[in-house]
């Protein structure tokens, strides 16, 4: 498998939580993290500091700051070889109340901004004869939740994504998807401990568990592109 040493990697919503654990286990890898982040700057500049990598604030909702973002990591660190699409967003409405405003909310930043950073994120990497492209979906986009409509299609769309995007950027970069289950965190609901229950694996996953599916696609060879990853305990098995 290619090794990552010194070749750069943007992880998106990087600060804390799961992206946090991308990033660091990313930097024990040998990659130099580009921590991408929006409000949690304090958590952003720790995590960069444990990575020794390099912070960059953008609003993903807005696709001239992710123009701006991916121009920043080719001049301060001069190109990319990874991209880890990870910020996103979660809500719960009955989609009998929904609005625009909650619709927008949600698809700006988990299919819209996924769109245009992988768009970004190609043309930097042809520059320098390819990459690696790892989506982080759902298993809400796999399976339907009533009150997340909104949210799963989202997730639906990135898994559609990856494949379209797989498609059109080989041979040289390669588009795939890591679709979490329950990986929880203090703030955890009554709906995530019931499906915790309902995991074969009899628990919620690791924020750890997920960094290491990412750094397969990561490190993989061309020949494995547009595919999806549940890692879920089990859970969309049922
Ligand atoms: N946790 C789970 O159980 C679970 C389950 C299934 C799928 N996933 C997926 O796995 C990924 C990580 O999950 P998570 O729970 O760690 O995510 P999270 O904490 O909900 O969000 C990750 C980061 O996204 C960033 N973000 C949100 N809106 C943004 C915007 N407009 N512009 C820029 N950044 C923005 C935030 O950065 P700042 O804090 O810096 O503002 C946030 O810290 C997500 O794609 C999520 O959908 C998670």
């Amino acid at each position: 498998m290619p090794d990552l040493t010194g070749q750069v990697v943007l992880v998106t919503g990087a600060a804390r939580r799961i992206g946090r654990g991308i990033a660091l286990r990313l930097a024990q890898e040998g990659a130099r993290v580009a921590v991408h982040y929006l409000d949690s700057e304090a958590d952003a500049r720790r995590t960069a500091e444990e990575c020794g990598g390099e912070l960059f604030r953008a609003n993903l909702e807005s696709v001239t700051e992710i123009t701006r973002l991916f121009a920043a990591v080719e001049q301060r660190l001069g190109g990319l070889y990874g991209l880890v699409n990870n910020a996103a967003r979660f809500t719960g409405f009955d989609p009998l109340e929904i609005t625009e405003k909650d619709w927008d909310f949600i698809h700006s930043v988990n299919l819209k901004a996924v769109f245009f950073c992988c768009q970004q994120g190609a043309r930097l990497m042809q520059k320098s004869g390819g990459g690696r492209i790892v989506n982080l979906s759902s298993l809400g986009g796999i399976r339907p939740w009533a009150r997340h409509a909104h949210y799963c299609s989202s997730k639906a769309g990135v898994i559609m994504l990856t494949r379209a995007l797989a498609k059109a950027f080989a041979p040289d970069i390669t588009v795939n998807s890591v679709a979490p289950g329950v990986i929880p965190f203090p703030d955890i609901d009554d709906a995530g401990q019931k499906m915790i229950a309902a995991t074969p694996a009899r628990r919620g996953g690791t924020p750890a568990e997920v960094a290491d599916a990412v750094l397969y696609f990561l490190k993989a060879s061309n020949f494995v592109t547009g595919q999806l990853l549940a890692v879920d305990g089990g859970l969309s098995q049922r």
